[in-house]
């Protein structure tokens, strides 16, 4: 579980998240949603220790990681899966090296048990016949698939996607979303995922909260936002309610 209390961060001048609490329960799908700037991205790099808050507690688990030493942070990090906006996979390896880098750090399985791994994870973000290509031979979805398959190879408990949709055309960005969706809840990954992506994340998300300078303006089910009376929420969930 993940339990956020009271953060706040500076960057530069700019508060950008302002006294932030809330809750994500085990095996929860909850989607930040916001315009670009707001601090999703900020907000996610605290889940994983990345940024340390001026104030406020990030339990994960029932631990504080912005208590515990960096060493144990470390350790801690074996348990999360970092989906990255850009993919962030190495240019250099093929799809089947980028898979297995988390187990050679990580793991002593053999040789052996490392290919049946990278195989089970390809299989379950349904990629076939791509291990020996190398990233720049991947179309975009192909990219977000391989570095979906990375983030969860070690069995990631806490799951992180930051705009796993960004960059996709529509129908890529529906599969996606529904991919994700399905394999964390085969795998039961506490997720939080960041996006503007509205459509598909009230669609996937079991929650979504809303982020606007710095504070969450809503946090809730689909139902829940699409009943909202605040502005700025109405405002924001609008081209969309159409298509709902
Ligand atoms: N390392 C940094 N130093 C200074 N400002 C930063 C840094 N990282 C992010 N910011 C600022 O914080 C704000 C939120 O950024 P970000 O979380 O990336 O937004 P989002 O992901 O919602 O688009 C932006 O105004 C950005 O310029
Ligand atoms: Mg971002």
């Amino acid at each position: 579980m993940i339990k956020v209390e009271h953060l706040s961060k500076t960057l530069g001048e700019q508060k950008v998240l302002d006294d932030i609490s809330f809750q994500v329960a085990s095996g929860e799908i909850v989607a930040f949603l916001g315009p670009s700037g707001t601090g999703k991205t900020v907000l996610l790099k605290h889940l994983i220790g990345l940024l340390k808050p001026d104030c406020g507690s990030v339990m994960i688990d029932g631990k504080d990681i912005t208590q515990i030493s960096q060493k144990k942070q470390l350790e801690m990090r074996k348990d999360f899966g970092y989906l990255f906006q850009e993919g962030a996979l190495y240019d250099f390896m093929n799809v089947f090296e980028n898979i297995a880098f988390p187990l050679r750090e990580h793991s002593s399985l053999s040789e052996e048990q490392i290919c049946q791994r990278v195989r089970e994870v390809l299989e379950m973000v349904d990629l076939h016949d791509v291990e020996t290509k190398i990233p720049s031979e991947l179309s975009g979805g192909m990219k977000k698939r391989v570095g979906l398959a990375r983030a969860i190879v070690l069995g990631a408990k806490v799951l992180l996607c930051d705009e796993p949709t960004s960059g996709l055309d529509p129908i890529r960005s529906y599969d996606i979303s529904n991919l994700i969706r399905q394999v964390v809840k085969k795998i039961g990954a506490t997720t939080v995922i960041t996006s503007h992506d509205v459509e598909n994340s009230l669609r996937i998300a079991d929650r979504i909260a809303i982020l606007n300078e710095g504070h969450i303006e809503v946090m809730g089910t689909r139902e829940d936002l699409l009943s909202c009376p605040r502005p700025f929420v109405k405002e924001f969930l609008k081209p969309s309610s159409v298509a709902l």
